[in-house]
């Protein structure tokens, strides 16, 4: 058993997972990925989030334990422990069948459970990272829909996997913020909540916080509407917001104390909140689409940061989403509209963010991934510094074009030019 390793709880008592997971900390080497309280659950999420052990509880129902051990195992390499509160031979006789590594009794002991997990008898520290600064990743667009979300919560989820501690999503699309949704949560906090009065401290920052299930994502979550958009920053108050205590500025100042990773999704407007924010960012993910109104918007965005703003060049990414959507440019076209070249590439995948969202898991989780996972998952591996970054001449995924697609690329990088000029 190596001395970290991913635990997944299968337990229909509230209490039972509690006192397991409490024995997992006491052992301090293991990452729990997922927990479920019925059989199909289980099943069905130890699929996607593969973890090394799984524990799972002979009280499970729908359908029992003993079915559900028999498709976790015929499908995964999983290590199957059993738990039981039975003393009872045919349990223990069934636990074997399966093909179960051990059998504990609840509540667990914690040196029967490192024995059962083949741990040394001294405790394994946490695993540790080499010390990082923290980091905010910014991920902005002036236009909706270009997928800035899509990036920001898988990026978030593939980063934490990778690192194996938790990364931090603030959701600071004030208005109309759908990170949440994403996870198929529906948040019981926001950041509506954590501003609403007095002083934010460590506390309450962690209380406002969602943990979506299987992630190592700590989310704050978008206000549910405009007057908890405006106690965030102060925006579209009936008096001014000259004054009020920069609360974005704050929370990003506790977060980067507890967090190597922070990533920020954004809206679409310049406002205080995204401000704050985009000043504060290490990097800034400026989000486009291949089409027109993408890239008309992605250059006056990339005006606005670099001139105005005066961020260092380096300071600002363009991640360019959707590469190979068939309405797009070449790669040569959108660095000269751009005035700079794309960083990264994200291909299309409707039918991975379909069956995401639907599922409310982030696509990087699924169990195949397709490319618009790798590439995340690739630009998670980039900016954590786990891969050299990539070769400037990057393939054209859409080389091969009909002629008069170049002709109206053409037109259009004239057609921008005068605008600019
Ligand atoms: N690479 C992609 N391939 C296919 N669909 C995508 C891709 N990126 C985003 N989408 C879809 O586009 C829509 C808008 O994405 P979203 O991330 O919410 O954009 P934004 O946050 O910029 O408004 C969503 O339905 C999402 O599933
Ligand atoms: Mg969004």
């Amino acid at each position: 058993m190596n001395k970290s390793f991913s635990a997944f709880l299968a337990d229909p008592d509230p209490r039972s997972r509690e006192s397991l997971r409490s024995a997992l900390a006491q052992l301090g080497s293991s990452q729990i990925v997922g927990e479920a309280d019925s059989g199909q659950e289980a099943a069905r999420l130890v699929l996607w989030l593969k973890p090394q052990v799984v524990f799972l509880s002979t009280a499970l129902e729908e359908p029992g334990w003993v079915e559900t051990a028999t498709s976790i195992l015929a499908a995964t390499e999983t290590r199957l422990v059993v738990l039981t509160d039975r003393d009872d031979v045919e349990v223990a006789r069934a636990a074997l069948q399966v093909g179960a590594q051990d059998l504990l009794h609840r509540p667990v002991d914690v040196q029967e459970l490192r024995q059962a997990l083949g741990l040394a008898t001294a405790p394994t520290a946490a695993p540790t990272l080499p010390a990082v600064t923290s980091n905010v990743l910014a991920c902005f667009s002036s236009k909706g829909g270009v997928g800035k979300t899509t990036l920001s919560v898988n990026l978030a989820t593939a980063i934490a996997r990778q690192i194996g501690r938790s990364v931090a999503l603030l959701d600071l699309d004030l208005e109309f913020g759908s990170a949440a949704t994403f996870f198929g949560l529906r948040p019981k906090q926001t950041l509506a909540d954590l501003c609403a009065d007095g002083d934010i401290d460590r506390a309450k920052l962690h209380h406002a916080m969602e943990h979506p299930v299987g992630t190592h994502v700590d989310l704050l979550a978008a206000p549910a509407d405009r007057e908890g958009a405006s106690r965030v920053d102060g925006e579209n108050l009936p008096t001014p917001a000259q004054g009020l205590p920069d609360r974005v500025a704050r929370i990003l100042t506790l977060l980067r104390r507890e967090y190597p990773w922070i990533v920020v999704d954004m809206g679409c407007s310049f406002r205080r909140a995204t401000l704050t924010a985009l000043d504060q960012a290490d990097t800034i993910f400026l989000v486009t689409t291949p089409d027109v109104q993408s890239l008309e918007n992605a250059r006056s965005s990339l005006d606005v940061l670099l001139n105005k703003l005066d961020y260092a060049p380096g300071k600002v990414r363009v991640v360019l989403n959707r590469s190979n959507s068939s309405l797009g440019f070449t790669y040569n076209t959108i660095n000269r509209v751009l005035g700079t070249n794309v960083s990264f590439s994200l291909p299309s995948d409707p039918q991975a963010t379909f069956t995401a969202l639907t599922a409310g898991r982030p696509l990087v989780l699924h169990p195949d991934p397709g490319p618009l996972s790798d590439a995340i998952r690739q630009l998670g591996s980039l900016v954590i510094g786990a891969l050299p970054p990539p070769q400037q001449s990057a393939p054209r995924p859409w080389a091969g074009w009909a002629r008069h697609f170049w002709q109206t690329f053409d037109r259009l990088v004239s057609s921008l030019s005068r605008n600019s000029g």
